[in-house]
Order: C-alpha cells, then sequence, then structure tokens
C-alpha cells in the first residue's frame, strides 16, 4: 500500500498524460505521467519540464544493477525480451543486425544515464562504432508507435531491471525517465491497439482483445447505390 501510494505521488508529481503503472504486473498500467525534468530526447534537462517529483536518480541504483556495465547489459536483455514479445517484436526482428546492435548500445548508454550512472550522459553518446546515438523523435519517427507498444516497452525495461534487484521504489525514477519519452516516441495515442502486432489470432495473449487496430471495413452503406454516376450531384449542391 505504501508503494502504491508512492507511485500515485510520483503520477501526481509529474505533468500531464503518459503511461505509467501504479502496479507493474499490470499488462496495461494506467494512464499517467512523467517527464521528471527529462528532455523528450531522453536525457536529464536539468530540472525543467516539469520535473519536481524530487525522484533524481542516484548512482546507487546504478550500483545497485552493478555498475555500468552491467546497466548496458540490461539494455540488450530488454531488446531480446522484447523481440521475443509477439506483440512488438516485429518492429525489432526487421531490424538489419547493424541497426539492432546500434539499438541495443544506446538503450544501454540511455539507461545508464536513467540509473544515474556517475557521468552517464545519452545526448552525444555513440555505440560501438562510434555512430551516434539519435534523439528519441528521430529515432521512433517512422514507427508509428502507439500507447499499447510504449507500455510494453517500459514493462519490459521495469521487468528486466526487477531481475536486477530493484524495487519498485527504486524504480520510481526510472519509469520517470522512460515516460519523460512518450511523447517523443507515441505516435498513435490509442490505448489499446499495437502497431506491429503478430500474435497467434491477432489476439493479445491471455485476453480476447485484437492486438492490431481492426482493419476499416469499407462499406459503402446499405442505402448507397451500388453504382451512381460520376457525375452524380452531390449532396446540397
Ligand atoms: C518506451 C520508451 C522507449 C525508449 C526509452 C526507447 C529508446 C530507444 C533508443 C535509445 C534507441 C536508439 C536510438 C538510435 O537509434 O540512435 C531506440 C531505437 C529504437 N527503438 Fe526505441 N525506445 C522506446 C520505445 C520503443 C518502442 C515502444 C519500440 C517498439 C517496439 C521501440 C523500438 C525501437 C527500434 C526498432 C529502434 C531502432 C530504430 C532504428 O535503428 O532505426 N522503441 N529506442
Amino acid at each position: 500500500m505504501k508503494k502504491r501510494l508512492a507511485w500515485m505521488a510520483l503520477v501526481l508529481a509529474s505533468g500531464a498524460g503518459i503511461v505509467m503503472a501504479c502496479d507493474f504486473s499490470d499488462e496495461n498500467p494506467g494512464t499517467s505521467s512523467g517527464n521528471s525534468g527529462r528532455s523528450p530526447d531522453g536525457s536529464v534537462s536539468s530540472g525543467s519540464g516539469g520535473g519536481s517529483s524530487g525522484l533524481q536518480p542516484s548512482s546507487a541504483l546504478c550500483e545497485k544493477v552493478g555498475g555500468a556495465a552491467a546497466v548496458k547489459d540490461v539494455g540488450l536483455q530488454v531488446v531480446s525480451k522484447l523481440e521475443l514479445d509477439c506483440r512488438v517484436g516485429a518492429h525489432i526482428t526487421l531490424l538489419s543486425a547493424n541497426s539492432r546492435a546500434h539499438f541495443e548500445q544506446c538503450f544501454g548508454n540511455q539507461l545508464t544515464e536513467f540509473l544515474g550512472c556517475p557521468g552517464a550522459k545519452y545526448a552525444g553518446s555513440v555505440d560501438a562504432k562510434g555512430q551516434a546515438c539519435r534523439g528519441m523523435g528521430q529515432a521512433h519517427q517512422n514507427m508509428t508507435l502507439r500507447d499499447a507498444d510504449f507500455k510494453v516497452y517500459l514493462q519490459t525495461t521495469v521487468d528486466v531491471l526487477k531481475t536486477k534487484g530493484l524495487t519498485d521504489e527504486d524504480l520510481a525514477p526510472v519509469v520517470g525517465a522512460v515516460n519523460g519519452t512518450y511523447g517523443a516516441v507515441v505516435k498513435v495515442q490509442n490505448p489499446e491497439y499495437h502497431s506491429k502486432c503478430t500474435c497467434p489470432n491477432d489476439k493479445i495473449p491471455g485476453t480476447d482483445k485484437a492486438c492490431n487496430v481492426p482493419a476499416v471495413v469499407n462499406d459503402a452503406g446499405v442505402d448507397a447505390p451500388a453504382d451512381a454516376p460520376a457525375d452524380a450531384p452531390s449532396e446540397g449542391g
């Protein structure tokens, strides 16, 4: 209960309309917010952006996971888990080996900042080949990601971090930081459907809910004449 209250406090403290989980076991956590003083590109914006939650990551989190190298490894593990998740995995399986490695390494870099590893900064960081890690808007611009995709990504990140011994309380600033990227990552705020779901029978596992946006049936309408002449006068005109 105490933890729930702490989560709710974070939700209230941190701005408008972004996803966050009060209980991380929820598959589709409730909608809330979390800019936590970060720019949408995922780097700390030192106090700007409504970061009044006071929940700044401390290097203790990074240490708890095992240091920067261990945190970077979390990035790798998260991406591997996401790949196996039929709700979102297709975004990852279509990447070239190069792009995949870049993604994993840059996400690892970002996590080192989110977990307060000493000196870590996402903006300006590079992958192992020296290729610059991009801002969140640019990296996700062509992906039409949805609210539901974001929740899976966040939940998976939380799940992996929990296996490293982090508690809900530890995770609050990390969740806030991930939520701070929402506006740059999510293009369609539809809480129900995924953008590239490959789950069997197009159902969200364990539910009877459609996973992809149901196809729009292009029904001309019962009373629309099947072959109205092209030059038929339009209504009102
Ligand atoms: C939840 C918040 C998210 C964060 C913090 C995040 C973080 C990142 C980072 C750091 C990168 C590397 C940037 C670069 O390419 O230089 C990246 C790229 C990428 N992300 Fe996300 N991401 C998020 C949501 C998602 C979601 C929901 C998906 C879909 C499953 C996704 C899939 C990808 C893919 C496929 C790339 C590689 C893009 C490319 O190389 O063109 N991300 N993300």
